[in-house]
């Protein structure tokens, strides 16, 4: 049996159904019932609780044999990752699938990858099997700009001249379940991206091509921008947000082309085109 975490959100969300296409059975931790229901209606198991409450990731743990590890990005994000580690060694989990990202490598700087980066040794450790799944930049953040593409023609972030291989989370949901269901994953490392690099001012490109009307991309001043963010998130996940931005500006995190998707799933990975067509009316 497969136990998921943050199954009610993007990834896991993708991960579950992927799961669930195949027929495997799962279960979910979440904390919020409600908001699990579609989850239940496509046969996943509901187990109520907290990451951060030990009592309630054990009872989740119970027969579980295999762990989808995600995590959303906060200060407690690595304390909670090793928690749930530790927990499900006790378990008698023998297999860890841990959501982390292609920026986590030994001389990160930012903090989001430096902390992916210490959870993946910790899990490298503890003795179990695991699958690092190293995803980048996700096309489904662009839902955030969705009111400013549809209403203004442009979206702005502090990304600069800076590009990635963004990713979308179909992709990484459908790899995620395949780690977890398929064999021959353990001790492999998959970094996953869509199939281009791509600037900001491409993505726009892309946009204006898709919805047959020109929407820009307006660079972010990056000071301005971590004022806007420190309104809606924890001074610690508004700052850890901006220092990651930062570095992809600056060009200091690289991104590479993967072929896991092709590998593992046997197709071409979604492109930026097909992610706005399939949310078209979000966008126009
Ligand atoms: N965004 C990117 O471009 C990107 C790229 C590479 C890697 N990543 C990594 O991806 C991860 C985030 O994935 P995502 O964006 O798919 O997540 P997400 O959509 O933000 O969803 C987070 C999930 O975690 C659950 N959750 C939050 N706090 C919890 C708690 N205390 N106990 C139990 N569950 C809890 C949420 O439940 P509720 O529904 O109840 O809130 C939700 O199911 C991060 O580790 C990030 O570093 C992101």
């Amino acid at each position: 049996m497969i136990l998921l975490t943050g199954a009610t959100g993007k990834t896991g969300g993708e991960t579950a159904k992927a799961l669930a296409a195949r027929g495997v059975k799962a279960r979910a931790l979440v904390r919020n019932l409600e908001k699990a229901a579609a989850l239940k209606a496509a046969g996943i198991e509901l187990v109520h609780g907290d990451v951060g409450d030990a009592a309630s990731v054990s009872k989740a743990l119970a027969g579980i044999d295999r762990l989808f590890l995600l995590l959303p990005n906060g200060e407690q994000q690595l304390a909670h990752e090793k928690q749930v580690v530790d927990l499900a060694r006790e378990a008698g989990v023998r297999h860890i699938v841990k959501m982390s990202s292609m920026e986590s490598m030994v001389n990160a700087t930012a903090p989001i990858p430096q902390m992916h980066w210490a959870s993946e040794q910790y899990i490298r450790a503890s003795g179990m099997a695991w699958t690092m799944l190293r995803p980048n930049f996700f096309m489904q953040n662009f839902l955030a700009s969705a009111k400013s593409i549809k209403e203004n023609k442009t979206f702005s972030l502090p990304m600069g001249d800076g590009r990635t291989a963004m990713a979308d989370t179909r992709d990484i949901g459908a790899v995620a379940a395949e780690a977890l269901a398929g064999k021959g994953h353990e001790g492999k490392s998959y970094d996953i991206t869509g199939p281009e690099v791509l600037t900001f001012h491409q993505v726009a490109e892309r946009f204006s091509a898709v919805l047959g009307t020109k929407i820009s991309y307006v660079p972010a001043d990056p000071a301005a921008y971590l004022a806007i963010l420190k309104r809606v998130l924890p001074e610690w996940h508004a700052n850890a947000v901006s220092a990651l931005f930062g570095e992809i500006a600056a060009g200091e995190v690289l991104p590479h082309l993967s072929d896991t998707v092709r590998r593992l799933l046997g197709r071409e990975p979604v492109s930026l085109e097909q992610f706005i067509r399939d949310h078209i009316a979000a966008f126009r």
